[in-house]
Formats: structure tokens, C-alpha cells, sequence
């Protein structure tokens, strides 16, 4: 048994050694004040340790596992070595989640604002706080976030999908068996670009083209020379920028992706100003409708909509990545999946968002990704306005948590056998449900993805006609794929995969 259970075998609240126990429901809030413990009396993490683990003990690249790890060792709530209070059980998270502030804080994005303060431009979802962050969401959030907003984009994304098949049946007959198509990754990412950007900006950008247009592959660029430039501006201090290669290039990268958002953004408004002049209809899109609303300014949207293109890519790539992988090894889940596409649409006919949303195995295999391997497998937040108690302890306003997502979407008490693919356990057909706040791979409240719908739209519409034409298989001779922590979680190689015609 896991060293932090047997540690606190007595009920919890009752005796205060355990953290959160059933009985802690029914204290009354007054006898709970008093007995609250206090940050000093949780397990910690010193910073020494923190870094023997990560730098020795080689947990830099697998920093999800370190969450597993330190919550067998100091159970579900202890203080890390980044002086945060890690939380790492359903309860407590859905707890804490459940007395957020009003306007939620994740956390330090000091050197995402500080480029764009040094460039005198906007902040957008990801770096804007407080009120101002409110007012923006109240706008971002209308046309995307509700399933019925992101129903209107079906047709837009399949578009993308019926270029992207048509992709992988080039790629596919350049290999010597006709039907393999190496690095999934790369191609789920340039479609992933292509479906966002046809949303957010009303254009095609030609990533699934035999050639990707220069501009676009340089904003590829950009974005993972950004990534990468930033780790090392966040280790070395601040005079050293001067002497040190990678302020320049992170700086230079911002400026890249920046410039190739204002660029499609200047089009767009050139274009709708044209048909204004013509008289004609300016149709109501996002962009048309982020440009016509009095409450943002062409600043706030260059910063919103570069934003959400960056928060929108890496994301939902890898995440198909990780369902084609786990579907090319289950060959009875991908048949399962298959008997209900090839039968709840006529076969020459393209999905619509009402459908695809409506089928059950299908969202279950998405959600199954997600809790297996969830792109954003940690997160944060800073209570801020009020100190806030928490499976038993009493913290100061200004408590930074830190949300091990990963850790408890692998706690076997929620979802036995954890790391199997078993998209079943989220079937409503009798069993029991498995806990809402075991995988909640969007996070939760009013800061949650703002995205989210339009990435389950992306991921249904794809996956779907991807399973009814092709049968897709792995590659014998390739070993099975590690997870890698970067900003998201990667495969640590490249993924090739068979796509063998069904009909
Ligand atoms: C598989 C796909 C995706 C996953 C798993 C995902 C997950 C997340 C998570 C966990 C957060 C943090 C929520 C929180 O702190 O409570 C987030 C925030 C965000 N996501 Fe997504 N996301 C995905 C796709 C997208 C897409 C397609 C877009 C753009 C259209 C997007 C835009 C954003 C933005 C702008 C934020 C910041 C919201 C804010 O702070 O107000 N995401 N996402």
C-alpha cells in the first residue's frame, strides 16, 4: 500500500493525521476552525530535494511521474519544493477548485507579460488577471464555449478533416507498403494549426499543402523557439541576458509569432472594410465578431487571438497523437469504435457537430486520452482575496496550489488499472461513473479552456472519419512510445502508423 496511506490508517479530521476523510462532511464549520492545522504541520519537499529529484534522480523529463511519486511518499496534500502546496486526490482538488477567488490567478506568467509590456502590447486570456481578464473572457468566451456555439464551426472544420485524409492517402504511398505514414505527431500539429486558424482568423493557411507556405512554417518556428529560449531566460538571471544567446531569440520569436497574427488579423479587417465599402454582407464569424465588439481594441484582440492560437495547437495534436497510438495497439476498442461510426452515419456522408457529439464510444475514447495522458498534466492556482481551508489545513491568502492533474487521473481507486486504455469506464450504460474530479483535463470554473468545445469538435470530426476509412495499425517493429513532460506531454519518438484502407 502506498506509504502515505498506511501513514494515516486513523480517520482523518478526527484525529487530524489524515488530510480529508468522509467524516470531515460532517463537522460543523465552527469545530473544524478550531482544529484546523496550519501549512508547518504538512509534509515538505525541501528545494534541495526537489532539485536531486528532478536533476539526479532524472525526473526533469518526467516531471508527471514525480507527481505519482511524491504522493506515495507525503500522501495527497503536502507543501513542494517550489514552496507550493501540492494537491494530488479528487477530494481535496475538487474542494479547493470548488472556493476559488472570483477572478482565478494559475500563477507566474512574468515572462509572457514581459514581452508583451516591452513591445507596448495587449495581454490576452493566458496573461491578462483580475477584472480586466473577466471583461475579456465575457467576450472570448461567446461564439466558442458553449457546444452550441462551437456546432456553427463544423462545416469550417470539415473542410480541414477532407484535406487532411486526403494528406495522409499522398503520404501514405510515398512508404514502401503504400500505407505507412511516419510522424503522426507532426501531421496531427499542422492540422491542429489549420483547423484553429481556419476558425479564429476565417482563412486557410496551407498547412496541409505539399508545400506549407513560408510565413506559416516560420510561425512554427516561432512557437517552439519561444518554448525552448524560455526555459533558459527563466534559469539564468537577468544580467546575464546580455552576455547569453536565448533572450534575443525568445524576444525574436515572440516578435514572430505576434507579427504573423496581425498579419492574418490586418487582412481580415482590410477584407471586411472591402465588402463594407461594396455594400455587401460581412459575414459573422469569430474574428468578424471579435472586430465588430465596442469592448475590444484592435490591441486586445491582436493579444487574445495570438493567444488562443498558441494555446490551441499543441494541445489538441498531441492528444490525437495519443488516441491514434492507444487506438493502433487495442485492436478491439478501434473495432468497437468503428461499429459505431459505420453505423450512425450513412457512409458517403460527412458528420455534423450534432451528430458526432452525440456518440458515446467516441467521446469516451477522447476522454480516455485525455485522462491517460492530459496535455496539461499540472496546473496552478493562487488563492488570493481570502485564506482558505483545505482537507483539514488552514492557509494564508496568497497560497499558491499546485493541481497534480496526472496523479489523480492515475489513482487506481478511481480508475483501476490506470494505465490501461479503457475508454468503457466512461460509458453510461449502468456502471458506475468514475469521479468527476478524477480527470478534469479542461480544468474547472470560470478560468477554465475556453476552447475546450472547439477542441472536442476538432478531435470528434477527425477521429471519426479517420476510424470509418482506415484501419490503423502500429508498426511492428517500434517500441512502445514514453510519455515526455515538456510543455505539454509529448511521446519521447516519433509515432509511425499503418493506414490501411477499410472499403
Ligand atoms: C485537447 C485540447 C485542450 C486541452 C486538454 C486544454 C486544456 C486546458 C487547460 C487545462 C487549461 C487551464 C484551465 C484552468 O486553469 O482551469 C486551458 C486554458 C486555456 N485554453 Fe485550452 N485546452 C485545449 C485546447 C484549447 C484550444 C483548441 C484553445 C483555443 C481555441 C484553447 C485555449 C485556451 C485558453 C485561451 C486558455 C486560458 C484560459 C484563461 O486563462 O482564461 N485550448 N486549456
Amino acid at each position: 500500500m502506498a506509504a502515505w496511506l498506511s501513514r494515516s490508517a486513523a480517520c482523518g479530521i478526527c484525529s487530524l493525521r489524515r488530510p480529508l476523510c468522509g467524516g470531515a462532511l460532517r463537522w460543523s464549520s465552527s469545530a473544524l476552525q478550531e482544529k484546523l492545522r496550519s501549512v508547518q504541520d504538512l509534509p515538505h519537499v525541501s528545494a534541495l530535494e526537489m532539485l536531486y529529484r528532478v536533476l539526479v534522480q532524472g525526473y526533469f523529463s518526467s516531471l508527471h511521474m514525480l507527481q505519482v511519486y511524491e504522493k506515495q511518499l507525503y500522501g495527497p496534500i503536502y507543501k513542494n519544493g517550489r514552496n507550493a502546496v501540492s494537491v494530488s486526490s479528487a477530494e481535496l482538488l475538487e474542494e479547493l477548485v470548488r472556493k476559488d477567488d472570483k477572478f482565478p490567478t494559475r500563477g507566474d506568467m512574468d515572462l509572457w507579460t514581459e514581452y508583451r509590456e516591452m513591445r507596448g502590447l495587449g495581454y490576452g486570456p493566458l496573461t491578462e488577471e483580475g477584472e480586466r481578464w473577466y471583461k475579456l473572457r465575457a467576450v472570448l468566451n461567446k461564439r466558442m464555449l458553449h457546444p452550441r456555439d462551437s456546432a456553427q464551426y463544423d462545416g469550417v472544420i470539415n473542410a480541414v478533416v477532407t484535406d487532411f485524409i486526403k494528406r495522409i492517402k499522398r503520404l501514405r504511398l510515398c512508404s514502401p507498403t503504400g500505407d505507412l505514414v511516419p510522424d503522426i505527431a507532426n501531421k496531427f500539429y499542422l492540422f491542429s494549426l489549420e483547423g484553429i486558424s481556419s476558425i479564429l482568423f476565417e482563412a486557410r493557411l496551407g498547412c496541409l499543402s505539399e508545400e506549407i507556405p513560408a510565413g506559416t512554417q516560420e510561425f512554427i518556428t516561432s512557437i517552439s523557439q519561444m518554448f525552448s529560449n524560455a526555459i533558459y531566460v527563466a534559469i539564468f538571471p537577468k544580467w546575464s541576458r546580455s552576455l547569453l544567446p536565448y533572450w534575443q531569440r525568445y524576444i525574436a520569436s515572440w516578435d514572430g509569432i505576434f507579427s504573423f497574427g496581425k498579419t492574418l488579423i490586418d487582412k481580415k479587417m482590410e477584407d471586411i472594410q472591402q465588402r463594407v465599402d461594396n455594400d455587401q454582407d460581412v459575414e459573422d464569424e469569430y474574428l468578424t465578431y471579435l472586430l465588430s465588439n465596442s469592448q475590444m481594441s484592435t490591441r486586445d484582440i491582436y493579444a487574445s487571438v495570438t493567444e488562443l492560437l498558441l494555446a490551441g495547437v499543441d494541445t489538441t495534436s498531441n492528444t490525437l497523437t495519443w488516441a491514434l497510438y492507444q487506438l493502433s495497439r487495442n485492436p478491439e476498442t478501434q473495432n468497437r469504435l468503428y461499429e459505431e461510426v459505420s453505423s450512425l452515419v450513412p457512409a458517403d456522408r460527412i458528420p455534423s457537430a450534432a451528430e458526432v457529439t452525440a456518440m458515446p464510444f467516441l467521446r469516451a475514447v477522447i476522454k480516455e486520452t485525455l485522462r491517460m495522458y492530459p496535455v496539461v498534466p499540472i496546473n496552478s492556482r493562487i488563492i488570493k482575496e481570502k485564506p482558505v481551508a483545505v482537507g483539514g489545513y488552514q492557509f494564508p491568502e496568497k497560497t499558491g496550489f499546485t493541481l497534480c492533474h496526472y496523479a489523480i487521473s492515475h489513482d487506481e481507486n478511481i480508475f483501476p488499472e490506470p494505465y490501461r486504455f479503457k475508454p468503457e469506464r466512461w460509458l453510461r450504460d449502468g456502471r458506475q461513473r468514475p469521479n468527476a474530479f478524477g480527470s478534469i483535463p479542461f480544468g474547472y470554473g470560470v478560468r477554465g479552456c475556453v476552447g475546450r468545445r472547439i477542441a472536442e469538435l476538432e478531435m470528434y470530426l477527425v477521429l471519426f472519419r479517420l476510424i470509418r476509412e482506415f484501419e490503423i495499425k502500429p508498426n511492428p517493429t517500434a517500441d512502445d512510445l514514453k510519455i515526455v513532460s515538456r510543455a505539454v506531454l509529448v511521446p519521447n519518438k516519433q509515432l509511425d502508423l499503418h493506414f490501411v484502407d477499410r472499403r
